[in-house]
């Protein structure tokens, strides 16, 4: 059994509690959150124990994996910390905000010779990992171009997602997911155009991305944070090939609180054949995510998924999109 705690005990720290509380090999003892009503309740739900400090949660447990579940510009104190207490560490999406911040934390990692996973889900997300399976059997043929959107409304549970300097605006926190999800499928990118929309606290909140990859493949990136209001949460995904197209599509309700409830189709149109409705797995992904991570440690096997050094890959990316959006240039990585 693998002792963890979680930092955050917010609308990501929840999803996560409940998510270990399906996996054998893991057992939350406690959960950390400045906000003393939120915590001792997600702490009472869970039956575990509640600490105001995330630093009293580390010296007075006895940990084997930290959760940080925290605001996006708290992971670095917080993973760094983790990692002087000896412990495997999950940090939350996104890893962090400048790519300084992020080699600090993968130095921090390799030096404690522990495991450090980003949570980026997409890249455990069944009908995503479908579509990687696709592209790596050559299933689609030589594929001409793929398109992807994530559109949300603004988070209505906390205020430091409206600063850029704590979250990053749409771009860090919600269009990460699909610019490395396209790093997951086709690897180092060549050069990068976007457009966008910046809100009055200086937050990209509406951007398309075009990438080009090193290999040839073209990608545009659709991340909308603040759709109007009912609007309800969305990814799509389309990948046209030559001999076949691989079609997904999600709407849920006003945020991803409702995976269970959502529409989701995924759909292989190939050349000759019927449209083949796909039949997959809904398993809750970030369940997924997590059973694999604490899987992995469990077996002493190493984590090869979503690593910090991807992240700190898809940071350049991310970062050249920004640039590109503020020059309105061509940037090259
Ligand atoms: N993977 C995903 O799909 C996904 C979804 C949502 C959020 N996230 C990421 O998870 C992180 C948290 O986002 P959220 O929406 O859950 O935020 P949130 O505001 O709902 O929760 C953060 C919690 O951290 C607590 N906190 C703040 N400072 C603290 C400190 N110093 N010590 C202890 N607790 C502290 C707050 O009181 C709050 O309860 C962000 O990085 C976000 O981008 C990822």
């Amino acid at each position: 059994m693998l002792r963890i705690g979680i930092m955050g005990a917010g609308f990501i720290g929840a999803q996560h509690a409940a998510a270990y509380a399906q996996i054998k090999d893991a057992h939350l003892v406690a959960i950390a959150d400045l906000n003393i009503e939120a915590g001792k309740k997600l702490a009472k739900e869970n039956n575990c124990t509640f600490y105001e400090k995330a630093e009293d949660m580390l010296s007075k447990e006895k940990l084997d994996i930290v959760d940080v579940c925290l605001p996006t510009f708290l992971h670095e104190k917080y993973v760094l910390l983790a990692f002087k207490h000896n412990v495997h560490v999950l940090c939350e999406k996104p890893f962090t905000l400048t790519y300084e911040s992020a080699e600090k934390m993968v130095e921090a990692a390799e030096k404690a010779g522990k495991t450090l996973m980003v949570g980026q889900v997409i890249r455990f997300w069944p009908e995503y990992v479908r579509a990687k399976e696709f592209v790596d059997a050559g299933e689609l043929g030589t594929i001409k171009m793929v398109t992807m959107s994530r559109l949300a409304q603004h988070p209505n549970w906390s205020t430091w997602h409206r600063d850029p300097k704590k979250s990053g605006g749409g771009l860090f926190d919600l269009h990460i997911h699909d610019v490395d999800y396209m790093c997951h499928l086709f690897g180092d990118v060549d050069q990068v155009y976007a457009i966008g929309e910046k809100d009055r606290n200086g937050c990209w909140n509406h951007v398309l991305s075009t990438i080009t990859f090193k290999n040839g493949q073209r990608a545009a990136v659709e991340g909308a944070f603040e759709m109007t209001e009912n609007y309800p949460f969305t990814m799509t995904m389309r990948l046209v090939g030559h001999d076949a197209s691989y079609e997904y599509n999600f709407i849920a309700g006003f945020n991803l609180e409702n995976v269970g409830g959502a529409v989701r189709s995924a759909v292989l149109f190939k050349n000759g054949a019927e449209p083949e409705v796909q039949k997959i797995d809904e398993t809750d992904a970030y369940l997924l995510e997590l059973r694999y991570f604490v899987e992995q440690i469990a077996k002493g096997e190493p984590v090869t998924q979503a690593l910090p050094r991807h992240s700190l890959y898809v940071m350049k990316v991310m970062l050249a999109i920004q640039e590109s959006l503020e020059t309105k240039q061509v940037v090259k990585i």
